[in-house]
């Protein structure tokens, strides 16, 4: 038997039909609507490459039924901004050239949305607390900081 769920993915309304609607968001989110962004890195919630943005919060979407977002509203990297009009981190990022492989970005840049949306300007060590847990392989951690410094000064 399937199950529809709906909700809302970067403004745009889906309504999904599932065999399992405990699938993980991530899964729907790549699988059924095809997007890139949210990675699968650890699939425990010890990485945080698959994070978006339910209803505002930071959420590790591999984690998280798909059942437990019906009707939200869920942000992904691509909904943050546009090339023409970049998020402010979006633009650090490019300004501070912290990629390396990417893998990880997803999931710095949406967490550091979130807490930018909460303390505008914060310290670093609210900054080092707030990226907390979240992985990058290719050390770019001091990058980040810079970025995330950078972006919070264009608020
Ligand atoms: S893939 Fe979700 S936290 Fe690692
Ligand atoms: S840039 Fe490669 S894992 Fe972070």
């Amino acid at each position: 038997m399937t199950t529809q769920i709906h909700l809302v993915v970067d403004g745009k309304s889906h309504t999904l039909s599932v065999d399992d609607p405990n699938m993980p968001l991530l899964y729907a989110l790549r699988g059924e609507l095809g997007m890139s962004n949210p990675h699968f890195g650890c699939g425990l919630a010890q990485c945080g490459a698959c994070t978006v943005h339910v209803n505002g919060q930071a959420t590790r979407s591999c984690v998280t039924p798909l059942s437990a977002v019906k009707d939200a509203k869920v942000t992904t990297l691509a909904g943050l901004g546009t090339p023409e009009h970049p998020h402010p981190l979006q633009a650090a990022y490019v300004e501070e050239q912290v990629p390396q492989c990417g893998y990880c970005i997803n999931g710095w840049i949406m967490t550091a949305a979130a807490l930018l949306k909460e303390n505008p300007h914060p310290t670093d060590e609210q900054i080092r607390k707030g990226l907390t847990g979240l992985k990058c392989r290719c050390g770019t951690h001091m990058a980040i900081i810079r970025a995330v410094k950078r972006a919070a000064s264009m608020a």
